[in-house]
């Protein structure tokens, strides 16, 4: 369901670059769909890399989607014309580190789709600070994790408050019932930390206490 939802936002006819693709679902799916138009795999690692080789072989996609062993953007060559980028299933500083390395690689007319398991906030700051506006976003549950899916595009200089940079500006406003619990939840840890910072034998930086409540408050108020 996750790559699914990702799929969704892969524009028609898109000559896509999946980074970090693993077993190559995305981009086989989307081929054999007949929903893309050219694609690359790439991966820094051999194990998933023989994956992906194996997907695109068995289903006799080898003149369509390119298998390259490469580190981040680095997989993408200009000849390919690419028009999306996905870059799935990684924690979202690594998400940011893969898009801040491989600049030089992106012409600002790509749309990136981007599904970070965590640290949506640094990669929020990156999209902001090199002008990409976020177009889309979804909070999915799958196997009792919840995800987020970013949809951005190059448009120039854009702003977003540091409560936007922490929710999602897209997912603030349209309150989800999945956003909304996954909001809960979090709500919950946090007040459990606060909680047992006030009952450590250690002394807990106040910096860090204050950064855990001001999260706590604007959680609250987000829920209210
Ligand atoms: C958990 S898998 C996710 C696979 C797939 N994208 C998905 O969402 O199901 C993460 C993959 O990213 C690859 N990866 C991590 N850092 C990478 C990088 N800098 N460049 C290319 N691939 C990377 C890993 O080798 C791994 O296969």
């Amino acid at each position: 369901m996750r790559l699914e939802r990702v799929a969704a936002y892969v524009p028609a006819d898109a000559r896509l670059a999946d980074i970090g693709s693993d077993h190559a679902y995305l981009p086989v799916a989307l081929m054999r769909r007949g929903a893309i138009a050219a694609a690359v795999a790439g991966e820094v690692a051999l194990t998933p890399l023989r994956s992906a080789e194996r997907t695109v072989r068995e289903n006799g996609l080898d003149q369509r989607i390119t298998v390259r062993l490469a580190n981040g953007l680095a997989a993408i060559e200009p000849e390919d014309g690419i028009t999306a980028i996905s870059i799935c299933g990684m924690g979202g500083e690594t998400i940011r580190d893969i898009l801040d390395s491989g600049k030089a690689r992106l012409s600002g007319h790509e749309r990136l789709i981007l599904q970070p398991n965590g640290g949506e906030q640094p990669l929020r700051q990156w999209l902001m600070e090199n002008g990409y506006r976020i177009l889309c976003e979804e909070v999915l549950r799958e196997n009792r994790f919840y995800y987020e899916i970013i949809v951005a595009e190059r448009v120039g200089p854009v702003r977003y408050t540091a409560e936007e940079l922490y929710f999602g500006p897209v997912l603030m406003q349209a309150r989800s019932p999945a956003f909304l619990i996954k909001w809960q939840r979090i709500l919950r840890h946090k007040q459990q930390t606060l909680s047992n910072f006030a009952r450590a034998r250690q002394v807990v930086p106040e910096e860090r206490v204050q950064d855990i409540a001001r999260q706590a408050r604007w959680i609250t108020e987000l829920l209210a």
